[in-house]
């Protein structure tokens, strides 16, 4: 029987396969704004289980199916039985018999190790509460378009120990990079994924010293998605950890901004820095396409 290869973490392929698809997004591009057809997914159907909402990863992922010349269909659970507690084994029987990949945005981690679990085809994490892996894909191709290979470069990630700074830590271990992270107390990282980072992530809580020598400042909002009534607390929580041009100013002059997005501006991110000359966050958005088709095509075309 065929061994189907998931991604739900960055962990999921190999540092060479990392690069090697991190290149192939830069060929998609260059291929895509060349305006050439390439069509390798023709009748083939990524079938999408959104329970949080999105736009970026909702669009890049429905726009790459259609340019690689296949298919999506959007599913959230107040429209299919998920919704109505049909379990989550056999759904993922059911659904994965009728599509070619799966797509889930969901909370609980668990929720699509599960899923993978009793599938059939490949599975993609399009963000838990846990990770978001296909964001940091977008975020290396940046890296790598603007400033060449992250190898032995420092990244500062500035607030919440969320799901995007462990998609971070996981980063530097197939990277290999520094990360220094600068978070208040009581929101740092979960305990084992950056114990398995090693001696190349260190933590403050400090945005200066996190942020001193770095090569690449990334924030993100400072309540993720499902932590909305949280907000007013956390925005106490977080003063002093806006990333500002003052703080910008202790990075290498050459230091790239990124943002996952959505930002607010005038909380972890100034207007100044997300809109200014060291921020790559549209080409960083953009390349969720470009990625995200490389790893189709990594998983689905053999
Ligand atoms: N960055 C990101 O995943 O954006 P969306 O929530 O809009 O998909
Ligand atoms: N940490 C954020 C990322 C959004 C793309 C969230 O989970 O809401």
């Amino acid at each position: 029987m065929k061994t189907v290869r998931h991604f739900l973490s960055l962990l999921d392929l190999s540092p060479d396969e990392l690069r090697a698809l991190i290149k192939r997004a830069a060929e998609l591009k260059a291929i895509q704004h060349a305006g050439e057809i390439y069509e390798p997914l023709k009748n083939r159907v990524l079938g999408m289980i959104f329970e949080k909402s999105s736009t970026r990863t909702r669009i890049s992922f429905e726009s790459g199916m259609i340019q690689l010349g296949g298919n999506s269909i959007f599913l959230t659970p107040r429209d299919t039985q998920l919704g109505r507690g049909e379990p989550i084994a056999d759904s993922a029987r059911v659904i994965s018999s009728m599509v070619d990949c799966v797509m889930i945005r969901t909370f609980g981690h668990d929720i699509v190790e599960q899923f993978a679990e009793y599938s059939q085809v490949p599975v993609i994490n399009a963000l838990t509460d846990l990770y978001h892996p296909c964001q940091l894909l977008a975020d290396m191709q940046a890296y790598a378009e603007h400033r060449g290979d992250i190898q032995g470069k420092t990244v500062a990630w500035i607030g919440d120990g969320n799901n995007m700074c462990h998609s971070y830590i996981n980063a530097a271990r197939q990277f290999d990079f520094t990360l220094q992270i600068a978070h208040p107390l009581g929101y740092e990282p979960d305990a084992d994924v950056l114990a398995a980072g090693g001696d190349r992530i260190r933590t403050t809580q400090s945005p200066a010293e996190a942020t001193s020598g770095a090569d690449l400042i990334v924030t993100d909002v400072w309540a993720s998605m499902g932590q909305e009534e949280e907000q007013t607390e956390r925005e106490g929580s977080f003063e002093g950890f806006q990333v500002n041009d003052e703080l910008m100013a202790m990075a290498k002059p050459d230091a790239l901004f990124m943002h996952c997005l959505p930002a607010h501006r005038g909380e972890e991110v100034s207007a100044s820095v997300i809109d200014g000359p060291q921020s790559v966050v549209w080409d960083e958005a953009e390349n969720r396409l470009h990625a995200q088709k490389a790893l189709l095509e990594c998983l689905l075309v053999s």
